[in-house]
């Protein structure tokens, strides 16, 4: 078990809350008896989850709105999680977006926002947390990949780039801390209908798909808890995923990245 039981002195934090996987990881952990702290910007929506976990599972919930992409915001969060008089039993680190399109024709600002919000977010938080866990000698922490970490992606290059980043350091961190009582997954989703398509400029793109090649959110939640409880260093949810992702990491460049170019042009 990496995974610590719910204790009313402890909470799991979980970036990007208030919609899709994160939203349904609060509502899964809660039922389990978790105490979460949610953060995202969008603060209505992280109140109105809170109030809802409060009342029909008896947990705690923090509320925290903040914009991962601003370092100084990250700190105030750091600060603002310290004071709640909590020890900390699971990192989640999830918030996150894509933006597809030619690199060159894309806005600047917002691939930039892209590394900030999915990189450095990420880093910054592991390493704020992680040494306290490593102290107490237990603790996990989940980082969102995507199944797009597996790969090059050409019209997705920048989120693709910062996947691979999620995944190369969590897989790394979960070797340095085998022994320690600390775990850490990467959690690689294929598709997944939740707001990230719209966001990503792609439409409802999950809705297009045969409805094989996407994950229900429950279930990527699902198995992602279950990775985090037996402290496994990937979780990919799906069997056809599962596939995508040995196809992704196995074949040639030469092949790959011109198939890759031409169904991302499809989308
Ligand atoms: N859906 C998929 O197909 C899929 C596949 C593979 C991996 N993933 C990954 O899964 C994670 C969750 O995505 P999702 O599918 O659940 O999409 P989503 O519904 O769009 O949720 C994204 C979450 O990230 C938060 N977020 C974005 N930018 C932020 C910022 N600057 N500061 C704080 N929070 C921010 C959003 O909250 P606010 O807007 O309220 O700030 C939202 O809660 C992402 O890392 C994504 O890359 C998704």
């Amino acid at each position: 078990m990496s995974l610590p039981q719910p204790a009313a002195d402890a909470t799991i934090l979980i970036t990007g809350a208030s919609s899709g996987i994160g939203e349904e990881l609060a509502h899964q952990l809660a039922a389990k008896g978790h105490n979460v702290v949610l953060v995202a910007r969008r603060v209505d929506r992280l109140r109105a989850l809170a109030d809802d976990l409060q009342r029909r599972h008896g947990i705690r919930a923090d509320v925290l709105p903040a914009d991962l992409g601003d370092p100084a915001a990250r700190e105030r969060l750091v600060t603002e999680i310290d004071g709640l008089d909590l020890s900390m039993s699971a990192v989640i680190n999830n918030a996150g977006f894509g933006g597809s399109g030619f690199f060159a024709r894309s806005d600047q600002e917002t691939e930039r926002e892209m590394v900030r919000v999915n990189v450095d977010a990420l880093h910054h938080l592991t390493g704020a947390f992680v040494p306290g866990l490593v102290e107490r000698g237990e603790g996990a922490v989940l980082n969102v990949a995507s199944l797009a970490a597996s790969q090059p992606l050409p019209l997705f290059a920048t989120y693709a780039a910062t996947k691979a980043f999620v995944l190369s350091f969590s897989e790394a961190l979960h070797a340095e801390l085998s022994g320690t009582g600390v775990s850490v997954t990467a959690l690689c989703p294929g598709p997944v209908p939740t707001e990230f398509g719209e966001r990503a400029g792609m439409g409802d793109v999950e809705e297009t798909l045969p409805s094989l090649a996407t994950v229900p959110v429950e279930q990527v939640a699902r198995e992602a808890i279950e990775g985090m409880e037996r402290g496994r260093r990937t979780v990919t949810p799906g069997i056809l995923m599962k596939g995508a992702s040995l196809a992704g990491r196995y074949t040639p460049r030469a092949i790959l990245l011109p198939l890759t170019k031409h169904g991302m042009r499809a989308i």
